[in-house]
């Protein structure tokens, strides 16, 4: 197996630390490889803002001036038919200036007096969080967390700001917190890392909403929340988001939890992001710990689970033009991962403090983490009793094979699978019940450089199969999602007076997903097709042009079902279709 030093491609944008600001947007070719070594994946990935302001002034000038609204393809949340409401509650309303390294702002939360009257939690139906936001000036994207009581309810990139504003929003169905927004007075917190100096200067105003809905008794099955959610996450009072922050391969960050004495189901929700030199952790290099990356979550130090992360691209990654005005699957709502845990319970249930914690495989300089702990309880006795009658984790596996002939083109493949497998029982008045949780997970990703360094082509294949089997019927699930990734970073007419710098991204979120032996079925296909080209003549912008086509194809077997197509082409949009006429069978 050779392993030749395969740069990142020099065919990218410069940061705009050291070069003039006409030679910022450049093919770079005429810089030593050395230059580059030193560059973090995030500078090389990432427009300046000067960058930006470039292209702006480029456009006809009309098109700079006015507010734009920034969207994320999602179904549209609706509640089951029948509900009442909604009932709605301003939680917060924050302006978020220099908030680095600042504690995250709080609020007290107290139940809605609609929750409280609805009686016990069983009547609630839907529960939305919406997260309206706006900014104007110059600002990078930040990451930003919500938590309620130390759980994370929301994990969301901002959208980067134009001169004339940007408006975004974000409604993420939060039924399944249900025990947090009903157990009663506990603190929000939200943190986003904003700085403001004399070049950024854009302040983020955001305004945060609760929307419930409630079922008429006796009609419609209720939701399946936890019946108590235990937060794996860091305390307040600090300086940054509740998250830990995993800066390195060996890096454990844990804590120290127990859990009720008659739970009989736990499942643990996974938040991860990746910043900085992992930020484009798919983009590394065999010298940056290669493109693969994995959480593993530790239970007294044993891997009872992993989380293979889709490839969020914030708003400001790659090209910030692609992701305007339809930003990348999943940044402004990051996905979480769900690991069943109830093969573990009986070590759980011993009423010791255990520790819980995540290591990220591969990690380089920082991946926030956190987790909440779903947990079911049995109404009917003060203890459940359990035991684990299996479990086998293997070690990954997987490689990195480089081949270049010359030290600048070439190629480089990476592979790794892992299979994790637990079965327990859990004796409880429910019975006693044996589950086995099965996780299969492949990842292959290529990594090409050619045209003398010039073009480079990533295409990445995740692939996880979660089962779990057995149990309790509300339990069982088999789901599989695959996250195809394709990016291409390239160029032409390097050295000339007249330069284009390209990029293309293919990016996809699929799912099948199959529940109650299943009795339940429901696929979803979300797939972005995007490219943009920046003009160059004399080292300045001259032109730019960007378009993206997203399909989203949803279906469920309860008759659920939201198709989307939409294409834009710079800041328009060109066409929009929806059809949700399937879903009118649901809706009110
Ligand atoms: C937040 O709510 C206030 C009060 O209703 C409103 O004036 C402001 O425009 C809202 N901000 C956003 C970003 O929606
Ligand atoms: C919760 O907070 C509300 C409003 O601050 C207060 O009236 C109420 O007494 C508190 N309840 C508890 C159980 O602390
Ligand atoms: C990894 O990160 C941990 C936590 O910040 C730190 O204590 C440790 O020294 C780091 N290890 C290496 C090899 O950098
Ligand atoms: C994982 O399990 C499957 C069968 O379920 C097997 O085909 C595959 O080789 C296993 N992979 C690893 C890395 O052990
Ligand atoms: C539950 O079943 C497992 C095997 O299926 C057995 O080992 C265990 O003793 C049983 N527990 C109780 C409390 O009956
Ligand atoms: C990426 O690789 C997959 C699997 O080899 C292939 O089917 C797909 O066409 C490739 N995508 C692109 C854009 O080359
Ligand atoms: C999306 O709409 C365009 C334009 O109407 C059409 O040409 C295309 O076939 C549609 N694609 C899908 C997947 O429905």
């Amino acid at each position: 197996m050779q392993h030749l030093p395969l740069r990142k491609l020099v065919a990218v944008a410069m940061p705009a630390s050291s070069a003039h600001r006409s030679l910022l947007l450049c093919l770079c070719l005429a810089l030593p490889l050395a230059h580059f070594a030193a560059a973090s994946p995030r500078d090389l990935l990432r427009f300046s803002v000067e960058d930006i302001a470039a292209v702006e002034a480029a456009l006809p000038r009309h098109r700079a001036s006015s507010k734009t609204t920034f969207f994320e393809v999602d179904r549209p949340l609706r509640p089951p038919k029948g509900s009442s409401g909604p009932c709605s509650t301003l939680l917060l309303s924050h302006s978020f200036a220099f908030t680095l390294t600042k504690p995250p702002v709080t609020a007290a939360y107290s139940p809605p007096p609609c929750l409280l009257a609805a009686g016990p939690r069983a009547a609630l139906s839907l529960a939305v969080l919406e997260w309206r936001a706006e900014c104007r000036g110059v600002q990078y994207d930040r990451i930003f967390g919500v938590w309620l009581g130390g759980a994370e309810l929301l994990r969301g990139s901002t959208a980067e700001p134009r001169p004339g504003g940007v408006a975004w929003s974000v409604s993420k169905d939060v039924t399944r917190y249900a025990p947090l927004l009903a157990s009663g007075n506990a603190t929000l917190a939200v943190y986003l890392g904003n700085l403001i100096d004399d070049t950024y200067n854009g302040v983020y105003h955001a305004n945060l909403t609760l929307h419930l809905y409630f079922r008429r008794a006796g009609r419609s099955t209720p939701p399946s929340a936890a019946d108590a959610i235990v937060p794996v996450s860091r305390s307040l009072p600090l300086n940054d988001g509740l998250w830990f922050v995993v800066q390195n391969t060996t890096d454990v960050q844990s804590t120290r939890l127990a859990v009720p004495a008659n739970a009989y189901r736990a499942v643990l929700e996974v938040y991860v992001s990746s910043h900085y030199a992992d930020e484009f952790w798919y983009m590394n290099t065999p010298e940056q710990n290669g493109p693969f990356r994995e959480v593993t979550v530790r239970l007294d130090g044993d891997v009872v689970g992993a989380v293979w992360p889709f490839p969020v691209i914030y708003t400001g990654g790659i090209n910030p033009l692609i992701w305007r005005p339809i930003t990348s699957i999943g940044s402004f709502n990051l996905p979480t991962y769900d690991v069943e845990l109830t093969p573990f319970l009986g070590k759980l249930l011993d009423g010791e403090e255990h520790e819980l914690g995540f290591a990220v495989t591969n990690a380089q300089n920082s991946w926030y983490v956190d987790a909440n702990l779903h947990l079911w309880l049995d109404a009917k006795s003060t203890r459940t009793t359990g035991g684990l009658i299996a479990y086998d984790a293997p070690k990954l596996a997987g490689s990195i094979v480089s081949r270049s002939a010359d030290g600048i083109d070439g190629e480089y493949d990476a592979t790794a699978r892992r299979n994790i497998t637990a079965t327990g029982w859990v004796s409880s008045s429910r019975g006693n019940v044996t589950t086995t949780f099965a996780q299969r997970l492949t990842f292959a990703n290529t990594n090409v450089v050619s045209s003398h360094g010039s073009a480079q082509a990533i295409n990445q294949t995740t692939d996880a199969l979660n089962d779990v089997s057995g149990g309790d019927a509300g339990a069982q699930q088999l789901l599989h999602q695959s996250f195809p990734l394709y990016i291409f970073l390239g160029g032409d007419g390097s050295g000339t007076s007249s330069q284009r710098l390209m990029r293309r991204v293919e990016l996809g979120f699929n799912e099948a997903r199959s529940l109650r032996g299943g009795a339940e079925k429901s696929t979803l296909r979300n797939e972005q097709v995007a490219a943009a080209e920046v003009t160059l003549r004399d080292d300045a912008v001259v032109g730019a042009s960007w378009k993206m086509h997203q399909t989203y194809a949803y279906g469920a077997s309860d008759g659920g079902c939201y198709l989307r197509n939409v294409s834009s082409v710079g800041y328009d949009v060109l066409f929009d279709h929806h059809d949700a006429s399937c879903a009118g069978k649901r809706g009110r």
